[in-house]
């Protein structure tokens, strides 16, 4: 038997100040979009913005559902906005903020297991690793240079 270590780094900016122009841009359009979020249950909104290759900004935000299962995280609906409107084309950056109704929005969320494997998968079908910007309201702000490093170990398509 042998001990293996997995370890990935990520960058951590104090404030989205710190941020380069464009990146400052996308999280902002993110913080934007939680505006147009459906969270009447959980009363968390979140948004999400992706520069893809193409140039285009797609964005999406969370979707819930009286049936709580049914409901869509903001990460989600944008790969799907992005993957209708624009099939195939990779996305570069993707930035996810939030705006908590009933509590503080000032550290940055990452995206639920589900929303991992689909970012996973994302990446493998376009052949490009997407940069995950994360970052609240205001507060430090995380920097991801593949979202496939959220999620290691994964089961992916080669398995099947
Ligand atoms: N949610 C997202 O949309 N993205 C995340 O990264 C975390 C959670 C949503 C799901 C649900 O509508 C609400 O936030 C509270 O969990």
């Amino acid at each position: 038997m042998k001990k293996e270590v997995h370890q990935f780094f990520y960058e951590v900016y104090d404030s989205a100040d710190e941020l380069d122009p464009a990146d400052a841009a996308l999280l902002n359009k993110a913080k934007e979009v939680t505006v147009q979020a459906y969270a009447p249950y959980s009363r968390f909104r979140v948004g999400a913005a992706a520069k893809l290759d193409n140039g285009q900004v797609v964005t999406g935000t969370n979707q819930e559902n009286a049936s709580f299962p049914a409901g869509i995280c903001a990460e989600r609906v944008l790969m799907s906005a992005a993957s209708s409107l624009y099939p195939g084309v990779p996305i570069d950056t993707l930035a996810v903020s939030y705006h908590n109704e009933i509590g503080s929005s000032d550290n940055p969320i990452s995206p639920c297991g589900i929303c991992r494997q689909s970012l996973q998968e994302f990446e493998q079908r376009t052949g490009k690793p997407i940069r995950l910007l994360l970052g609240g309201e205001k507060g430090p702000v995380y920097i991801f240079l593949q979202s496939g490093l959220l999620l290691p170990f994964a089961f992916t398509a080669d398995e099947l």
